[in-house]
């Protein structure tokens, strides 16, 4: 079993390796969509109203938007500020935000101090909780139900990393039961259960076997952004065969944009949540406006928080401000009032070059 010191310093290599340029895939897909503008919205632009919701049962919660915080990071030192900073602005502006993988806590009751000096700073924060597949294979339900439970979790991530538990040193890519283990979650948990990868994203095969699950969203989480092939490819020994393997992986994944196409042709009922690789706010309108109720990102709050660590606040409230303002501006623009327009209309299309006779 891997020691305490092993485990902290996976998480701030993770943090580390996360911010080079390097481990950023290659196309997300989203510059081949095009929203289609609209020269007479009819609209003021003061009452584009970009607040989403989420669901507990029957609890609704209003979240003033539909860009959420993706999982990041759990249980070391430097997780804890940052975790705390992010939860913050999770309080202040009720958005959702993914802690990350809990997984030291199943080992180590101490582990879940962490979330009670981050309840301290960010009681209204909108915490979802998560943990790997391979872990909750191994793992009770009412232990993921403590997990929960700890965080004051209005919802539960499940991973499923595949490429990164069979590149990762450390790694546990065993995936056997899965869906089974799923399935019981879903029925026994008290809050949501979300599936999402780590920047892989979906087959439609796969979206549709999720259905009977009863899962309450997958977050597609696509290639096109952080690619945790390259990240453990970086941490593997150097000419190990894992490092080499991860070089032939680089570009493994589905993009985000073809795991939006194959939501849309598996028809679920659940929601659909898309990440990977978005980095504005024209590009999570995009993704809305193909069907996503939910949009995520991790490496640019990762960054804002990077480049004032001591105050982060400031930076990440000035990203999220940014990301809101350009979604805002996309509606306004595509003649849509609020996020229900965007995804019933049909105002994106595949890109095509400008008539240069224009
Ligand atoms: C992650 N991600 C992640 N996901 C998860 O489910 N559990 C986790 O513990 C982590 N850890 C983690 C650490 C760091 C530093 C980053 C940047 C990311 C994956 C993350 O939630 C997301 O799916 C991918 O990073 C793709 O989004 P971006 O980064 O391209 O916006």
């Amino acid at each position: 079993m891997e020691s305490l010191t092993q485990f902290e310093s996976r998480k701030k290599d993770h943090m580390r390796l996360a911010l080079e340029s390097q481990v950023q895939a290659g196309s997300h897909g989203l510059d081949q969509i095009e929203l289609i503008h609209e020269a007479l919205p009819e609209i003021n632009f003061k009452d584009v109203d970009i607040s989403a919701s989420f669901h507990i049962k029957t609890k609704k919660i209003k979240l003033s938007s539909p860009i959420f915080i993706s999982s990041m990071t759990a249980g070391h030192e430097e997780g804890e500020n940052f975790n705390q900073a992010l939860a913050t602005l999770s309080s202040n502006r009720q958005i959702l935000m993914g802690v990350g993988s809990q997984r030291r806590q199943l080992g180590d009751s101490e582990a879940r101090k962490e979330w009670q000096a981050l309840r301290k700073k960010a009681p209204q924060a909108l915490l979802v909780g998560n943990l790997g597949l391979a872990q909750l294979i191994q793992t009770p339900i009412d232990l993921v139900q403590e997990l929960v439970d700890s965080l004051q979790a209005v919802g539960m991530f499940i991973h499923l990393n595949p490429l990164q538990e069979v590149l990762q040193p450390e790694g546990t890519p065993n995936f056997a039961g899965g869906l089974q283990k799923i399935e019981e979650l879903c029925r026994k948990l008290s809050v949501p259960v979300i599936i999402k990868e780590v920047g892989c994203g979906f087959s439609e095969l796969t979206l549709k076997r999720l259905e009977s699950a009863g899962v309450y969203a997958v977050d597609l989480s696509g290639y096109g952004g952080t690619h945790w092939g390259r990240i453990e490819g970086l941490r593997a020994p150097e000419n190990s065969v894992q490092a080499q393997a991860a070089q032939t992986f680089s570009n493994w994944g589905t993009s985000t944009v073809q795991s939006m196409l194959n939501a849309d042709r598996a028809h679920v009922k659940y929601q659909v949540w898309a990440s990977g690789g978005v980095r504005n706010g024209l590009e999570a309108a995009k993704l809305l406006s193909m069907g996503a109720d939910l949009i995520g990102l991790a490496n640019p709050w990762l960054k804002a928080y990077k480049r004032d660590e001591k105050n982060p606040g400031l930076e990440l409230k000035k990203l999220a401000d940014q990301l809101d303002y350009e979604l805002k501006i996309a509606l306004f623009c595509t003649g849509c009032k609020s996020i229900e327009e965007i995804q019933r209309k049909k105002v994106w299309k595949w890109h095509q070059d400008i008539n240069p006779r224009i």
